[in-house]
This record gives structure tokens, sequence and C-alpha cells, in this order.
């Protein structure tokens, strides 16, 4: 089974980001031929300044590497490095129906947030499309925000095979997280970094405990029981603590006695301990700067082997070759 995600490089990794995307991303190594990569074309509808890219690029390389991508297990590459899925996107351009791309929320919530209404920002999904189609992809797992992306690659996959016919192009299915669909954050609301309310997963120590003190909590005085049913700093907990430390700080709140301080003290090292295997291995890395730029060679070798092997069947397919 050909599994393919891309995660565009938009800065630091926070929680939601590792639980909503890389810790999936990373388990489905077990289920099948994974094909993962940066999408860096991508980043560029909403950002233009290249330092910053490559530096993001980098990062993220690292960060992902760091949470358990295995290049012996999975392709990991740039998407710029395989310039084969502009041709495909061209294609793909070609039978995509104006009304396809009018529709996308994604496009109008951008421009709505005020990133300038360019070509490449309005073409975006079919760039994507070409990601997923250059490949083979048979599942894509996805956040929620992704899944009208996805019936556009559908759309313009039925539409090749209609007209330049059946297995010019390999139908894909989402694979949609809904369970850890919404990670909060600091404030209650969905962890995101255009709130502020991110806990990053790497970082010192002393920064990234802090910023667990300043969840919001009430002010129950230490003595009385506390509201365990909406709780931020709970709900956070569950995703470090085992579940015996989880039942112990709920029965805390119930039974009072315990101050906010307290459990938030023990989240922040829940959190730090969480993430000590992989700031370990992202240490190693980092001592070992050709090893990033290694994996993402090799990965891009075999990507765009693969890439134009696809290629090349939709070219013969519109009669280009
Ligand atoms: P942000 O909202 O911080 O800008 P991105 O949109 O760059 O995050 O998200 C990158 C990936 O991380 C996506 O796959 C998205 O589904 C996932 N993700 C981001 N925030 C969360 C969250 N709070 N809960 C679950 N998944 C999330
Ligand atoms: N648009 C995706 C996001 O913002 C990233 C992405 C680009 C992607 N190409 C893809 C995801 C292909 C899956 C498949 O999260």
């Amino acid at each position: 089974m050909r599994i393919l995600t891309g995660l565009q490089p938009s800065g630091k990794l926070h929680v939601g980001n590792y639980f909503g995307a890389m810790k999936p991303a990373v388990e489905l190594q077990s289920e099948g031929d994974c094909f993962y990569f940066i999408a860096d074309y991508h980043a560029m509808t909403s950002g233009r300044d290249g330092d910053a890219l490559r530096g993001n690029v980098r990062e993220l390389a690292i960060d992902f590497l760091a949470c358990g991508l295995d290049p012996e297990k999975s392709v990991f590459f740039r998407q710029s490095a395989v310039p084969e899925v502009n041709e495909l996107a061209w294609i793909l351009s070609t039978v995509c129906p104006m009304p396809l791309l009018n529709k996308c929320h994604s496009y109008k919530d951008k421009v709505a947030q005020g990133i300038s209404p360019n070509h490449a920002l309005f073409a975006y999904p079919v760039l994507m499309a070409a990601d997923i189609l250059l490949y083979d992809s048979q599942k894509v797992p996805v956040g929620k925000d992704q899944k009208q992306h996805l019936e556009v690659t559908r759309s313009l996959a039925t539409k090749l095979n209609e007209i330049y016919g059946e297995g010019t192009a390999v139908m894909p299915e989402a694979i949609i997280r809904e369970e850890t669909e919404l990670i909060i954050g600091v404030d209650g609301r969905k962890m995101s970094k255009s709130y502020g309310n991110t806990l990053p997963i790497f970082g010192d120590e002393k920064p990234l405990k802090k910023t667990v003190m300043k969840i919001k909590t009430d002010s129950t005085p230490v003595e009385e029981p506390k509201e365990t049913e909406g709780s931020t700093v709970i709900a956070l907990y569950q995703l470090f603590a085992g579940e015996s430390d989880v039942e112990q700080m709920i029965a805390d709140h119930k039974s009072g006695g315990f101050g906010y301080g307290d459990f938030k003290m023990r989240l922040a090292e829940a959190y730090w301990d969480y993430f000590a295997d992989m700031r370990t291995r992202r240490e190693e890395i980092l001592a070992d700067p050709g090893y990033v730029d290694e994996v993402l060679k090799k990965g891009a070798e075999k990507a765009r082997e693969e890439a134009s092997k696809v290629l090349d069947r939709v070219k013969r397919a519109v009669g280009l070759i």
C-alpha cells in the first residue's frame, strides 16, 4: 500500500503538529510503503523570505527525523527536489474546471487572513493533487482541514481517467485523523501558531515549562474540589502521562487540597519527559550536519525514480510522448 503525505515547513513544531500529524505518520511506517515530503513549493504561497524557507525546511527535516521518521523505511524528500511534480501539475490544470477551485475554502480563508491572492495560492490544490497522483498514492493521511483538497484530487484523477483512459491516474483515499483533530492549546482553543497558544516540542527546559504555567485556570482555592470537565491541564496531561497518573490527577482535582500550580508542575514534568528520547535523537542529528542532506538526497533519488515512471505513463496517455 502506497501512503503519502506532505507537511509544510512553517516554523517550530508544536504538540498539536506532533499528535495531529507527525506521530500518525511515524506509526504508519509499519503499514505500507510511505512517501513523506516537505512541501516547500506550497510554503511559497504564503511566505517570501528565502532564508526563512531554507531554515524552516531544514528544521522540519531534523524534527521529523528526531520524531521517528526512519529513512530506511520511508522515502523522505523535499517536494522541490522532484521537479516532475510541476509537469504533472500543468497537465492536471488542463483538466481542472475553474469552479472546482473557486469552491475551495482554504483559498478564501487565506485571503481573508491577509495573504495576497496570487495564482499559486489559487492553484494550490492542483499542485497538491500532483503531489499525490505523481506517486500513485493510495492512502493520504491528513488533517480535517485538507479534506476538500483530497476531494479536488479525486475529481482530477477521475477527469484524467475519463478523458485519457482508465489507469491514467490511481484513485487516492484520504485518511482523516478525527480523534487527534483537536489538540488544545494553553488557552483552551485549538493549538495553533496563529493563536500563539502552542507548546513547542523542542526547546530549552525553562521556557518550555514556563508556557505550561501560563495555562488559564479559575480561582478555586487550593483546599476546594476543582472542575475536571473542560480542564485544559487534564486534557494536555492525558497526552503525556500514563493512565494511572491521569486518574490520580483527576482524583486530586475532585478531592480538593491540591492547587493548580501543583497540577501544572505535574503536567510540565510529563510534557518534558515525553519528548526526552526525541530530544536526544535531535541532538545526535544536529551533531552530524551532513546526515540530513544525505537522507534528503537519497529520498529525492528514490522519489524521482517513482515519479518519472508515473509521469511517463501520464505523458503517454495525454500525447506528450
Ligand atoms: P498551525 O495551525 O499551527 O499553523 P499547521 O496548519 O501548520 O499548524 O498544521 C500542520 C499539521 O499539524 C496539519 O496536519 C494539522 O492537521 C496538524 N495540526 C496542527 N494543529 C493541530 C491541532 N491543534 N490538533 C491536531 N492537529 C493539528
Ligand atoms: N496542504 C497540506 C497542508 O497544509 C500539505 C500538503 C501539500 C500535502 N501536498 C500534500 C498533504 C499532499 C498531503 C498530500 O497540511
